[in-house]
């Protein structure tokens, strides 16, 4: 357990924001599922929020058992960064995060994401100005710095530090590794050994014993999952288990793919329309790994047409290839 100021991470694992699949439905799966001590949404533009862009403001809707929820931001322009941190305090999120990681081309040409790892000053007036229009906690997320010649995670912790930030949350690689090789852990080390506020650290947990060794070798407050858990959103509790020395929960393949098969109904049911059969496709792609024939399900998946050509592959798979408990 640790405390963002008011706002306790209990249990200390938090569901990393995963643009594309942590929505509302996917994290209160995974809060469900238990282990989870703070869910974050996916990053929110400050300029489709701003400008009142529907598909934006879709991007902030949680529900109550999400709690505690922390809402991510991004953008370059400070005026639209404050604006929008006070929206969403309005909305009713426990937490306003700002992106300094984001290495996609869109976000960082505008000079948002982890191009703020290279503009201190800008980072600096950011966080300012957000600190000053809200009264709920304020993170950050970085990456380790904009590339291996220029590794400034711990002087962009001591301008957040100053500025106001009550935690930090640390991705292990720079901006141009993208997610190439292994994260490195030295420097989420180094910055929690810096820190005067809690740290989480992130990447390249995809297991529970992997969580362990993160806690054990850099000191961190919290552990921060993302790709582990698209794939077996089951991670995060198990994780939990592992670290409060009980046996890991097994999840059987009944489990896992009841567990596909409801969501991916849930998502038909409640994503808008247009985007809900690509969402579902993706989805099913990352909840399939691991299955038998999860290949040949995914291809029958992909190649559908419809929400209910969809769901007949998926039934069919489902009396063919998985046996009755
Ligand atoms: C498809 C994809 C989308 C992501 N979207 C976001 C995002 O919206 N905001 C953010 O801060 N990080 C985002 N990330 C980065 C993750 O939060 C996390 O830092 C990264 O995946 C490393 O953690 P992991 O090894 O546990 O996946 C994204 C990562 C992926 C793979």
């Amino acid at each position: 357990m640790f405390k963002i100021r008011d706002v306790t991470i209990d249990p200390p694992l938090v569901l990393a924001p995963v643009a594309g699949h942590t929505d509302s439905l996917f994290r209160q799966a995974v809060k469900g599922l238990g282990g989870c001590g703070l869910v974050v949404s996916e990053l929110v533009s400050t300029e489709g929020l701003t400008r009142r862009h529907d598909r934006t403001h879709h991007l902030t809707r949680f529900v109550e058992a999400e709690r505690p929820v922390s809402m991510q931001i991004f953008g370059s322009d400070s005026g639209r960064m404050a604006e929008s941190a006070a929206m969403v305090e309005a909305m009713g999120a426990d937490i306003v995060d700002i992106n300094a990681g984001c290495p996609v081309k869109k976000v960082v040409r505008q000079g948002g994401g982890s191009s703020l790892l290279r503009d201190l000053p800008l980072l600096e007036k950011i966080i300012k100005e957000v600190r000053k229009a809200v009264r709920i906690p304020l993170t950050l997320k970085i990456r380790s710095g904009w590339d291996r010649s220029s590794i400034n995670a711990v002087e962009v912790l001591k301008v957040a530090e100053d500025c106001g930030v009550e935690c930090l949350a640390i991705h292990g690689r720079t901006r141009s590794e993208l997610f190439s090789g292994r994260a490195d852990w030295e420097i989420i080390a180094k910055v929690k050994r810096e820190a005067r506020i809690p740290v989480i650290g992130n990447g390249d947990v995809f297991s529970p014993g992997d969580a362990s060794r993160m806690f054990r070798e850099t000191g961190v407050d919290g552990v921060m999952i993302g790709r582990g858990a698209l794939g077996n959103p089951w991670l995060i509790r198990q994780c939990w288990d592992h670290l409060s020395a009980r046996p890991v929960a097994v999840i059987s393949l009944k489990q896992k793919a009841d567990f596909m098969k409801k969501f991916l109904e849930r998502v038909g049911r409640e994503a808008p329309a247009p985007a809900a059969l690509g969402k579902m496709k993706k989805i099913g792609g990352y909840l399939s790994r691991g299955l038998p024939q999860g290949a040949g399900l995914r291809a029958r998946m992909h190649g559908a047409r419809s929400i209910e050509e969809f769901f007949g592959a998926v039934e069919a798979y489902l009396a063919d290839s998985i046996p009755a408990e």
